[in-house]
């Protein structure tokens, strides 16, 4: 399975991809965690990366394609991946098609999630992610059990990211409705476009991605 997972900013991908993983045995590729771990290690990649982020606009395709060329490369992703957040622009899509033809894994799909604009903001102010396993959470709409305690590994260091402000939230939707979006019709093109509504459960959200992949 090699798929891509196109939304806004909040719509649940990286939540659909862990579920994803944990079903097919797949691997997760998320720019933004790559990136986020740049930023932590304090790189020059990072420090270049950080007030971008913060900003909430687009890492420049040079950096963003260097982590993925890196990333594709790794033998472990025989049995497939998932692209999170990546592409994000019609560039970074061409570019990505090249790698993949080089290597003969063409995409099998590219799951659009759709969600509205408020319901993403509240979504993003929500969200906690554990520093430690990368779980997802949101004091809205799906707590641990435990309050600050993480569900899968205990750990207690649940954290807010700091571009999860309204402020920066709207420039993210901004730049996704500009640079992102057109995408959906560039995979619809290609046939390789399924749309699923983004609002419901998550596990209902779930049987409706894994549906439109077995298909
Ligand atoms: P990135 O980390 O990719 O962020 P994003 O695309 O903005 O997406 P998010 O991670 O915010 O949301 P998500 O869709 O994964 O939602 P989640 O499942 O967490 O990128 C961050 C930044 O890095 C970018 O702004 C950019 O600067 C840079 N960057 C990254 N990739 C780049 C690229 N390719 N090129 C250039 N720059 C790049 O869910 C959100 C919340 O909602 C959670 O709290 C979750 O619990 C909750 N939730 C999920 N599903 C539901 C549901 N069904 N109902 C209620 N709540 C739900």
């Amino acid at each position: 399975m090699r798929i891509v997972l196109l939304g806004a900013p909040g719509c649940g991908k990286g939540t659909q991809a862990k579920m994803l993983v944990e079903k097919y045995g797949v691997q997760q590729i998320s720019t933004g965690d790559l990136l986020r771990a740049a930023v932590a290690s304090g790189s020059e990649l990072g420090r270049e990366a950080k007030a971008i982020m913060e900003a909430g606009q687009l890492v420049s395709d040079k950096i963003v394609l260097g982590l993925i060329s890196e990333k594709l490369a790794s033998p472990e992703l025989s049995h497939g991946f998932i692209l999170d957040g990546f592409p994000r622009n019609l560039a970074q899509a061409k570019a990505l098609d090249a790698l993949l033809k080089g290597k003969n894994l063409p995409l099998d799909a590219a799951i659009h999630i759709h969600v509205e604009a408020e319901e993403i903001v509240k979504r993003i102010t929500g969200r906690r992610s554990c520093a430690d396993c990368g779980a997802i959470y949101n004091i809205y709409f799906s707590k641990p059990k435990q309050e600050g305690v993480c569900d899968k590994c205990g750990s207690s260091n649940l954290t807010h990211r700091a571009d999860d402000n309204e402020e920066t939230v709207r420039s993210r939707l901004q730049v996704y409705e500009e640079q992102t979006a057109p995408l959906v019709t560039y995979y619809s093109e290609q046939k390789l476009l399924a749309t699923i509504p983004g609002t419901g459960s998550i596990d209902e959200i779930f049987t409706a991605v894994c549906s439109a992949l077995e298909k």
